[in-house]
């Protein structure tokens, strides 16, 4: 409350009562703040769940109302850093390696080489991918070796695959590439032998996968955040949409049509499209993937 007053806001009656529920007024504050910074979205239902998503902050932090937390998330001087720790309460991260194998092998055994030779015969020998929403890795990783298992990265070719996430935390969990066996519950045993150490219960990545893969923390809503990733091949973006609103499911896929080169692919989630929120992509069919494209075919 006295974070509330300090900056000058008015008080709105009923909001900052110590341990009180989080009203319909906190609410819309709240979530519309938390969309403005990442694009996922709390739709009037989801009220209970954001409550929820908040109070571990609020605990820590020993604030009592939703009301001094909204304050605090947007005017104390560390709001930045408060929004960082925030966001691992609010994503889901979610994710496994071989996850959606139709449309990973589509790309690795299809559009792969259709880049590569267009790229060849331009005298351009490298592939650069990127896995946007990419939580601990298993996206990109599962890309290294199904790569390595279709021989891309033979003849001189340079394949560049960058994972993006917002979230600190799952980044820390990706570079240390060991995981437990409920992130391979999809992956041959075969597959777990040749590409993984046991230690323990965990299994940890081949320091040659883990090589392959680079990751960065960017906010996919930024423009900066795919900066210096230009002229990209093909952008896996699958299983974060879900969470956005249209309005920033567009924002963001105008930062990928930035990122890709005019043949570039960007591949989203089955349960996810593009169509009726941007008309910049073209969804292109194959038997059982989409994956949309730059340009119409
Ligand atoms: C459900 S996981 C998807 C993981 C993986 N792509 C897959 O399909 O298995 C969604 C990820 O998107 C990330 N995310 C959410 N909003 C984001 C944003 N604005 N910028 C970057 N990453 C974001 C979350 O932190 C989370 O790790």
């Amino acid at each position: 409350m006295e974070q509330f007053k300090s900056c000058g806001l008015a008080v709105p009656a009923g909001i900052g009562t110590p341990e009180q529920a989080l009203s319909e007024y906190e609410f819309r504050l709240l979530r519309d703040h938390i969309h403005e910074y990442c694009g996922i979205f709390f739709d009037d239902g989801k009220l209970t769940s954001l409550a929820s998503k908040l109070s571990f902050r609020m605990r820590l932090l020993d604030i009592r109302s939703y009301g001094e937390y909204y304050a605090h998330l947007k005017y104390t001087p560390r709001y930045k850093e408060e929004m960082e720790d925030l966001i691992p309460h609010l994503t889901n991260n979610e994710t496994y390696f071989f996850r959606e194998m139709n449309q990973l092998g589509f790309f690795v055994g299809e559009l792969a080489g259709r880049i590569k030779a267009e790229k060849a015969a331009r005298g351009d020998r490298r592939l650069r991918i990127l896995s946007c929403g990419c939580s601990s890795g298993e996206e990109a990783f599962t890309l290294a070796i199904l790569l390595e298992e279709a021989g891309h990265y033979l003849r001189d070719w340079e394949v560049e695959i960058t994972g993006i996430d917002i979230d600190r935390k799952v980044l820390e969990r990706a570079a240390a590439g060991s995981y437990n066996s409920y992130s391979l519950r999809a992956t041959d045993r075969s597959m777990i032998d040749r590409y993984f150490d046991k230690d323990g219960e965990r299994y940890v990545l081949k320091p040659r996968i883990r090589e392959r893969v680079a990751f960065r923390r960017g906010n996919l809503l930024e423009p900066a955040s795919l900066s210096g990733l230009k002229g990209v091949d093909a952008i896996f973006c699958r299983n974060v949409f879900i969470y956005f609103s249209d309005d920033a499911i567009r924002r963001i896929a105008e930062n990928f049509h930035g990122a890709l080169s005019d043949d570039g692919y960007l591949m989203l989630g089955h349960s996810e499209s593009l169509t009726r929120v941007t008309d910049i992509f073209y969804p292109r069919r194959f038997p059982g993937v989409i994956v949309y494209a730059k340009k119409e075919s």
